[in-house]
């Protein structure tokens, strides 16, 4: 057992201790489940704007964690550090209890991820992509093909199977992200905004695949700006203003904190009183 400690005490976002990247897996003192991602006192800037500011975040295996934020607040920056893709200013990020920068081959097997911007090679049938996708992780190929052709049928894209990505729309690009970024079955999945450019149908594909997921085993953590979706997807939620992390815990626990009396506050209830929205400050003086 670790001296990892619980690392959501209601506001203190800067408690999370320090822990040895030795360490396999981490346990926290109140759970025998281990974290499948730890943010420890990660900090990025771009010149003179901090875009992450000392973010200190743990989330248990199995959980599904929302992370959510107004524009520009640092989700995207955060996730790409998480899983690899944008080297920390300052900081350390473990996932399956593996230092992304340290052993990043390791890390990277263990995760599936959705970026915000896909860089998918256009020049691939959807089919290729998700085939080649399997075999980078290295999955059997038997396994591979029957992963991908189920795939293209429950995301509804086996009509479009073997039309080249570029010729893809927006919700159809994604959809082969995603099923890329899932056939490998990660332990983690990080997935920016997978919602976006959904539509309802494949919306709800998604949820469902993503609910058996993290039934199964897998931990996932999502940025969405879909309060309802947040809302009825996700065990914990985290929110992140100006690169801090300013809330963080289940709905019940947010509501607690965040809204006081207010036992029926929805999440973008939370949502916008966390974030300390200003009356007013919608005016359009043109308008009038
Ligand atoms: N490569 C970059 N160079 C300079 N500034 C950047 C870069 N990437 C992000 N930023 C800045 O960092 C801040 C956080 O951006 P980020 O993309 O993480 O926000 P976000 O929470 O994902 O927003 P959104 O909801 O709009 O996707 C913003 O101020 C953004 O302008
Ligand atoms: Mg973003």
């Amino acid at each position: 057992m670790t001296t990892f400690p619980e690392p959501n005490a209601p506001y203190q976002y800067g408690s999370v201790a320090p822990y040895s990247s030795s360490q396999s897996r981490l346990e926290s003192s109140e759970s025998n489940i281990p974290y499948a991602v730890v943010a420890h006192d990660l900090v990025r800037t771009f010149g003179q704007k901090v875009a992450v500011n000392h973010l200190n975040l743990a989330v248990r295996q199995g959980e599904f964690f929302g992370f959510l934020g107004p524009n520009g607040a640092g989700k995207s920056t955060t996730i790409k550090m998480l899983v690899g893709l944008l080297r920390p200013t300052a900081g350390s990020a473990l996932v399956a209890g593996v230092d992304v920068w340290k052993e990043p081959l390791r890390a990277r097997a263990l995760m599936g991820v959705l970026p915000e911007y896909l860089n998918l090679y256009e020049r691939l049938s959807g089919r290729e992509f998700i085939t080649f996708a399997g075999h980078m992780y290295g999955v059997p190929d038997v396994d591979v093909r029957r992963r991908t052709e189920e795939l293209l049928q429950v995301l509804d894209l086996a009509n479009d199977a073997d039309k080249l990505i570029v010729d893809y729309s927006v919700g159809m690009r994604k959809k082969v992200a995603l099923a890329a970024a899932i056939l490998h079955r990660p332990q983690v999945l990080f997935l920016d905004e997978p919602f976006e450019g959904i539509d309802p149908v494949s919306s709800r594909v998604i949820r469902d695949i993503l609910r058996e997921l993290t039934q199964r085993g897998t931990t996932i953590f999502f940025s969405s700006h879909i309060m309802e979706v947040v809302e009825r997807l996700c065990t914990r939620v985290g929110i992140i203003n100006q690169g801090v992390l300013v809330a963080e815990g289940t709905l019940q626990e947010l509501r607690e904190r965040a809204s006081g009396d207010d036992k029926d506050a929805t999440l973008e209830d939370i949502f916008l009183n966390v974030v300390g929205v200003q009356n007013g400050s919608h005016n359009l003086s043109w308008l009038e």
